[in-house]
């Protein structure tokens, strides 16, 4: 079941002061914030492609690894935050199908394709509404979720220690957060290897599949530039979460982060 709403509104929102925290029903006009959804605008059509042809794969079983540890019981009420074409969403239905889950994203573009892989089933009849919505300015109640998924969100946040506070308004106290993130190997061979694959691989394929190499460009140094998981857990803390615990992928090259809310 596919239900659609505020979609046009929020997509035509006045624009907020630049670096303002967005209203909730806003989305981030911050420079960085209308950097990354014109990226995204531009490559929806070609996103899952890219992610397939780019990891060989490999990002499959981490996605795997996230409806895992987001272990959602039948009566859980999900919310997939900067859920793009649906990817966490449709995994986590997969693996241990919740109640239902709202598909949020500050890109409609992104969602419109979320949409259409709802109208093709695969929802698997759980509930799925796709909502354009901004990580820093959640438009739902206080305690509304069960769980939080969230995966390559964190990285192209404006403010994330902000998307974070949300994230903890919006879980009920006890509600699972569960985040993956690419992080950067700490073994030096492994890194040295992994850096010629995001330097050179990464915008190669994404500009050829995209002919925006460009965004590319801008998204691998986003990686790099990505704090350690030490400091995204002192951040959690910080945020309004307790238990957080770090699960290393493939060899650092991403991270799962999962923390409960207060
Ligand atoms: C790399 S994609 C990941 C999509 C999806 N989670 C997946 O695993 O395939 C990053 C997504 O984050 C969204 N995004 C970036 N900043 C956002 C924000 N402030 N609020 C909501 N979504 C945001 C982008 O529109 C994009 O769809």
């Amino acid at each position: 079941m596919a239900q659609t709403d505020q979609r046009d509104a929020a997509a035509t929102a006045p624009s907020a002061a630049p670096a303002a925290a967005p209203a909730p029903g806003e989305v981030d006009e911050s420079e960085k914030g209308r950097r990354v959804r014109g990226i995204f605008q531009k490559i929806a059509r070609r996103y899952e492609m890219f992610n397939a042809l780019s990891s060989l794969g490999i990002y499959r079983s981490w996605l795997g690894r996230v409806a895992r540890l987001a272990a959602c019981e039948p009566t859980d009420r999900v919310i997939d935050v900067a859920g793009g074409t649906g990817d966490v969403t449709f995994e986590v239905i997969r693996t241990c199908p919740p109640a239902s889950v709202e598909l949020t994203d500050f890109t409609k573009e992104m969602l419109d394709v979320a949409d259409e892989h709802i109208a093709a089933g695969a929802a698997r009849g759980v509930p799925v509404r796709t909502r354009v919505a901004d990580a820093m300015a959640l438009p739902y109640e206080d305690d509304a979720f069960d769980v939080y998924t969230m995966a390559y969100g964190l990285r192209n946040f404006s403010d994330r220690e902000l998307s974070m506070r949300e994230a903890s308004r919006v879980l009920r106290p006890g509600g699972r957060y569960v985040a993956l993130e690419f992080s950067t190997p700490t073994n030096p061979a492994w890194r040295a290897v992994y850096n010629v694959y995001l330097g050179h691989v990464i915008p190669f394929v994404g500009g050829v599949l995209t002919h925006d190499r460009a965004g590319f460009d801008y998204l691998v140094s986003s990686i790099r530039e990505f704090p350690p998981p030490a400091q995204i857990v002192r951040e959690l803390e910080q945020s309004g979460f307790t238990s957080v615990t770090c699960h290393p992928c493939t060899g650092g090259i991403a991270t799962i982060y999962v923390a409960r809310a207060r």
